[in-house]
């Protein structure tokens, strides 16, 4: 892929604003207006292996796509504007989701079509502690062989750089077309979590981290397609999770390409893990990033530890945490899970916070001295109800969930000496909140 990545700064503009009507593209190009968005699709936007300089876009266009621009701004006055330029023909076409058998939004059994570019652009050098936006200009051939552009909607996102910044820790939400409302009740909670923010910070948060589950099926290209349509995905820099529906199909094929081709994480995972297992620093925090479903037997576990050890020692940002979809705990009863298997690791690396998701019930350890969360479920459909309390009880702090229809999410707080994750409910009201101290 980095063979199509490369980069020329090539304009100098003064820009008011992010508006795209106003530089709407050099005489060269023609833009088609009618066809705006309508071949680029999927566009996200994922952590570098440094947020304070680095991001990476992910996006697929049409198969008959030559090349594609991305025209990166500063969101304010006087900045300097830098192209990337990315061509189709260099990388061989994403076929990882064609004709995989799924599901229409109207509830119709349909065989994916989708083949189409995948690209992934490494934005470097970037300003910490700035807002940037950027569009996509590709040119394809239509049905005619005759040559069109077609221009994306804008996408943002911020560096890291200050301080003080904030995260909106969500999860589960498996979004399926046919019952659109798991999407939006993931949504709607994003911006609670945002309302909230503001209120506490006056700006809103930084940027999204998921723990997973965020599609049915993630096998389904139509469904990632969907999603990444909301505003959310635009507004904000999203770093997540493999979670075990994002790794399947309708019929249970199993692989950890559906996850890496519809993101562009940095490549700086394990063998075979490489853009699903990652890790990346947002200011003094390191996330290790892993895929549950590659650590099911002793050996994978083995592997994803080695590596986890190694990113840890490494590292020398203030805190550090480590995510994985699964649970850490069963919130039914609080029976131990994932945690037995990682603590010891933790403890020698001095992880501070480890973050799970799946089980669908909230469930926060004390200070052991990691602290352990994994998130609820945020669709309102696919809830788990929390039972009595027969294990852990000396470490369990805290579970939480509303049974059935259950939406929750988490605020996390940064500044330099401490940590603090707040859950909250659909209507935004604390439920939960823990600080961690340096
Ligand atoms: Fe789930």
């Amino acid at each position: 892929m980095k063979k199509l990545l490369f980069s020329f700064a090539f304009l100098l503009l003064a820009l008011a604003g992010c508006n795209p009507s106003k530089y709407l593209l050099s005489d060269s190009l023609s833009v088609n207006r009618d066809s705006t968005g309508r071949e680029i699709f999927s566009i996200n936007t994922c952590p570098g292996e440094d947020c304070s300089t680095q991001m990476n876009v992910s996006f697929a266009a049409r198969e008959s796509t030559d090349n594609c621009l991305i025209y990166l701004f500063q969101n304010k006055r006087n900045t300097r504007v830098k192209g990337y330029l990315l061509k189709a023909g260099e990388e061989t076409l994403c076929t990882v989701y064609d004709s995989i058998y799924s599901k229409k939004a109207n509830g119709e059994n349909f065989y994916e079509d989708a083949r189409f570019h995948k690209f992934s652009c490494s934005f470097s050098n970037l300003k910490p502690d700035t807002e940037y936006c950027y569009w996509i200009v590709c040119s394809y051939k239509d049905d005619n062989g005759i040559t069109r552009h077609s221009q994306s909607d804008i996408s943002k996102f911020k560096t890291a750089g200050n301080d003080k910044w904030s995260a909106c820790v969500i999860s589960d939400f498996h979004s399926y077309p046919p019952l659109p409302k798991r999407l939006a009740s993931a949504m709607k909670m994003v911006e609670t979590v945002n309302d909230y923010a503001v209120k506490k910070n006056r700006k809103g948060f930084d940027w999204v981290l998921h723990l997973g589950d965020v599609c049915a099926w993630g096998g389904s290209w139509s469904f990632w397609k969907e999603m990444y349509q909301v505003d959310a995905f635009r507004n904000y820099m999203w770093a997540g999770l493999n979670g075990n529906h994002d790794n399947m199909t309708r019929k249970y094929q199993l692989t950890n390409q559906f996850f890496k081709n519809a993101t562009a994480n940095p490549l700086n995972g394990y063998e075979g893990e490489e853009g699903v297992c990652y890790h990346f620093t947002y200011k003094n925090v390191l996330f290790v990033m892993l895929n549950s479903e590659s650590m099911r037997d002793s050996l994978g576990l083995a592997k994803a530890q080695a590596w986890t050890r190694n990113v840890l020692n490494s590292s020398n940002a203030k805190f550090k945490v480590v995510c994985e979809h699964y649970q850490w705990f069963f919130g039914e009863n609080g029976k131990t899970s994932q945690m037995r298997r990682w603590k010891d690791l933790f403890e020698e690396c001095r992880v501070d916070l480890a973050l799970g998701a799946n089980n669908h019930i909230y469930v926060r350890s004390k200070n052991l001295p990691t602290v352990y969360i994994q998130t609820p479920s945020s669709d309102n459909e696919r809830g788990v109800d929390v039972g009595e309390l027969t294990h852990n009880q000396d470490i369990i702090a805290k579970r939480w969930s509303e049974g059935g229809k259950t939406i929750g999410a988490m605020l996390m707080e940064v500044d330099r000496n401490s940590m603090t994750l707040t859950l909250l409910d659909r209507e935004g009201k604390e439920v939960d909140s823990v600080v961690i101290k340096k």
